[in-house]
């Protein structure tokens, strides 16, 4: 989730509007305590959100962080966001203690009208030992570097040519990435290959995701997109099951007649868990998965042209790396390798810079299960925080020139870009850290770049209509960044 506020890839506009729903209706606006950071709550009921909203929406959120760190001092500040008194953290070393702390102080906490379209048993809804459980499992199983390298690598080279390959001269960005990355997630999760199938999940899909920025009305009334997503969760749920039956069936087949000799992908490994998943379990799971990828790395693929179109120099030298890739290779059609991922480190300081430019992900919210005792503060147990990583990746204490986007600060220090947490806090988080770690860091960062190889090394472009980069609800162009194409190089 992701306002490009959110986490998880969910955020949302909905939060607010529900949470103003609701919090009218309940009216229980929390009172404050003396031990929280300094802060304004602003206007009955709606406290700062609108502000917040405005600000996110203009292209150029950090006014509102910044005025708030500046008049209060300290890097903590109290606000009121979503109907929620609401403890903002600018703070690297809180937003460790809240990373870290996942399960012991803090827990990760979204509102109801998204679990009820991620489903129970999602991974982001999970908890103790079964998430710790599941989220490894998803890593080594599924996004690995090792199982990336192994086994999912040909495949993510195959897709990404075949649909740069039906380019015509002009496209949506956006739109394109957004199928290239469900696509990708399909197969990889699935086993099953572009066409009808997946072609009708992916627009039910669309459907249900454009739902965690929505009001959620009553889902019977089906009037808007809540209603909309809540009628498409059930269509992909449907065909989900179906799949998993028949896979369940095959399974059978096989153990019985002694055949088993596929790959194994995802719903194999639900099968076979010990935990012994019913049928509506590996669905939630499966659906959430793709819920994940489907917002964050087509955002990541947009930016990062932007980026480089608006940074002719940074283009030329991703071109020149790419293009000394290519020729390397024993011919055009030669698929990248690993070792190819592992040897293109400028592209690599071009993917950080549009992580912590770009900011997909701006934060993560949680609650505190305990009472949490920070730099004199207390922040009392069940209370909001939102640790934001964006105001941390753009603060000139820990970046120089923090604002431009200059991928070559990169350049030899490449060991921040991992987001897991060390013994120091860490200013560089894109992808969140300590048990709720994204499994699919390394897979987004691959598909990426696969994605940028074929693109440099095959076409030119240039901007079709201007657009504007914003950040609520989701981190996006607005318009999904239109470009005319020109293919210089057969894929
Ligand atoms: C550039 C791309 C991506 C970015 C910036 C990103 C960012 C994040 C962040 C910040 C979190 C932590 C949320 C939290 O702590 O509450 C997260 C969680 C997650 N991400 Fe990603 N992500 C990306 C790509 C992917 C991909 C490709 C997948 C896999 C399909 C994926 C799957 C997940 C899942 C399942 C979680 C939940 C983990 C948990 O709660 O245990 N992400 N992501």
């Amino acid at each position: 989730m992701a306002f490009s506020f959110i986490s998880f890839p969910l955020f949302s506009s909905s939060l607010f509007l529900a949470a103003l729903i609701f919090t009218l209706l309940r009216r229980t606006r929390k009172k404050h305590t003396f031990q929280l950071p300094p802060g304004n709550t602003g206007l009955p009921l709606i406290g700062e959100s609108l502000r917040m909203i405005t600000a996110y929406r203009s292209g150029n959120p950090e006014p509102f962080v910044d005025d708030r760190l500046c008049r209060h001092g300290g890097r903590l500040f109290t606000t009121h966001l979503f109907g929620e008194l609401t403890v903002f953290s600018a703070d690297p070393e809180f937003n460790q203690l809240v990373l870290a702390g996942e399960g012991r102080t803090f827990e990760s906490s979204y509102p109801s009208s998204i679990s009820t379209l991620l489903g129970r048993r999602s991974l982001v809804l999970m908890k103790g030992s079964l998430h710790k459980r599941m989220h490894s499992l998803t890593l080594t199983r599924f996004a690995s570097a090792g199982v990336i390298r192994s086994s999912l690598l040909p495949g993510i080279d195959h897709l990404i040519r075949l649909n740069l390959r039906s380019w015509g001269e002009s496209v949506r960005l956006l739109d394109q990435a957004k199928k290239i990355a469900f696509e990708l997630t399909v197969e990889q999760l699935m086993s099953e290959k572009p066409g009808e199938w997946t072609d009708y999940l992916s627009r039910h899909y669309n459907a249900l995701t454009d739902g965690f920025f929505s009001v959620p009305l009553p889902s019977f009334l089906c009037l808007n997109a809540y209603g909309r997503a809540i009628k498409a969760r059930k269509k992909v749920a449907e065909s989900l099951m179906e799949l998993v039956k028949s896979r369940k069936e095959r399974k059978m087949r096989e153990i019985v007649c002694k055949t088993e000799t596929r790959k194994k992908d995802m719903v194999d490994e639900l099968l076979e868990a010990e935990e012994g998943f019913t049928e509506e379990e590996m669905v939630d799971f499966l659906l959430a998965l793709l819920v994940s990828g489907h917002e964050t790395t087509p955002a990541m693929m947009t930016l990062v042209v932007k980026f480089l179109t608006d940074n002719p120099s940074a283009l030329d030298l991703v071109k020149e790396e790419q293009v000394g890739i290519r020729e390397r290779k024993k011919g055009v059609q030669e698929a990248l390798e690993w070792s190819d991922y592992k040897t293109m480190p400028f592209t690599q300081c071009v993917i950080n810079e549009t992580l912590r430019v770009g900011n997909i992900i701006s934060g993560v919210f949680r609650r505190t299960v305990a009472d949490v005792h920070y730099k004199g503060y207390k922040i009392p147990k069940g209370c909001k925080v939102f640790a934001s990583f964006r105001a941390v990746h753009l603060d000139e204490n820990y970046f120089e020139d923090a604002r431009t986007f200059n991928p070559w600060r990169w350049l030899g220090n490449t060991s921040k870009d991992s987001g897991k947490l060390s013994a120091g806090a860490p200013t560089f988080t894109p992808f969140g850290g300590g048990q709720r770690l994204c499994p699919g860091y390394e897979l987004g960062r691959v598909e990426v770049s696969v994605f940028l190889h074929y693109l440099v090394t095959c076409f030119s472009w240039e901007v079709a209509e201007k657009d504007k980069l914003v950040f609520f609800p989701t981190t996006r162009m607005l318009k999904g960044y239109p470009i005319h194409v020109q293919r210089h190089r057969s894929l």
